[in-house]
């Protein structure tokens, strides 16, 4: 992979997504099997969180512990990011420490600004715009279930937001077929739609936008959900619970879908919201199947990125 940063699924080829998941494969392989593969042994990440986290903190920390290497989690709130010091300075300062950086943050444009300032890579680990290390991450599980994910009706339901942009673009990117199922004025990114249609124009992917969750569910075979409110939205909250009822992930809606359908959600999940207890216990739930699978994708973006 030629690549020094992962800021956004547009960052990557096919071939990259493809080398990315084969090397997944064969970590995931490896730590099964208890062997030790230790490519970043002294190598050191540096994980700056501006916004909470569980699945991401976690995987990057015990992905860079089982390569050998380190990770140091920072939160801006002690940082002097927050006392006034420039991403830009940040970025050099921590190039002289560190061999890698990851971040979560609010603006996409932070991240893409510590990418250009820093001579190390930068991963990027969740915007208000993007999540492709979790887009990643869905798309390797489905064809860990599955197989090949081309013909597959994969249904996301809910808000359009950074984790549908992400899907969009690597469904755009990888030919797949995805609907996004998302009340009107909640619709994913304009631009990042432009982009996704523009991409399975070449791949052949077939994508749409509708607000009817019974007709998008009808044949699923996947059910993907997220989050009605994500992080900095939270204000909007009372109105969202709202807005988005008729398109929570329940019994009824999962019962239109294929029988085999599997259910996704990139977690955490807000349950008696976007998702039920009842699917959340259901057989048909892979989500903490793929929450493991954050840990193996990420550390073959880790090996790949910082290994060289
Ligand atoms: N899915 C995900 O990124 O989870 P966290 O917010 O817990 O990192
Ligand atoms: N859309 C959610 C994803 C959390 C992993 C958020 O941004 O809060």
């Amino acid at each position: 992979m030629q690549i020094k940063d992962l800021i956004s699924i547009l960052d990557l080829s096919v071939a990259d997504i493809e080398e990315i998941f084969a090397t997944a494969r064969r970590c995931k392989e490896k730590q099964k099997k208890g062997e030790e593969y230790t490519p970043l042994k002294g190598k050191s990440l540096a994980m700056i969180f501006a916004k909470s986290s569980t699945r991401t903190r976690v995987s990057f920390e015990v992905g860079m512990l089982q390569l050998g290497g380190h990770a140091l989690f920072m939160s801006t709130q002690d940082m002097q990011l927050k006392r006034g010091e420039t991403i830009h300075d940040t970025a050099k300062t921590l190039s002289r420490y560190v061999d890698g950086i990851m971040m979560r943050t609010y603006s996409h444009k932070d991240v893409l600004e510590m990418a250009e300032h820093a001579t190390i890579p930068v991963i990027n680990g969740l915007t208000d715009l993007s999540h492709p290390c979790q887009a990643l991450t869905d798309i390797f599980t489905i064809i860990e279930k599955k197989g090949n994910p081309a013909g597959l009706k994969i249904v996301y339901l809910g808000d359009g937001d950074n984790v549908a942009n992400s899907l969009a673009l690597i469904a755009g990117k990888l030919g797949l077929h995805m609907v996004l199922c998302i009340p009107p004025g909640y619709e994913p990114d304009k631009g990042i739609i432009k982009e996704a249609q523009g991409l399975a124009d070449h791949s052949g992917a077939k994508l749409e936008l509708t607000n009817d969750p019974q007709a998008a569910a009808s044949d699923a075979d996947i059910l993907y959900t997220d989050v009605w409110t994500s992080m900095g939205k939270e204000q909007e909250r009372e109105e969202r619970l709202k807005i988005f009822k008729p398109y929570q992930l329940n019994g009824r809606l999962l019962a239109k879908a294929k029988p085999d359908c599997m259910v996704m959600h990139c977690l955490p999940a807000h349950r008696g919201e976007e998702i039920t207890d009842e699917v959340m216990a259901s057989q048909q739930n892979i989500s903490f199947d793929q929450a493991e699978n954050r840990l193996h994708v990420q550390k073959a973006i880790l090996t790949l990125l910082l290994g060289k």
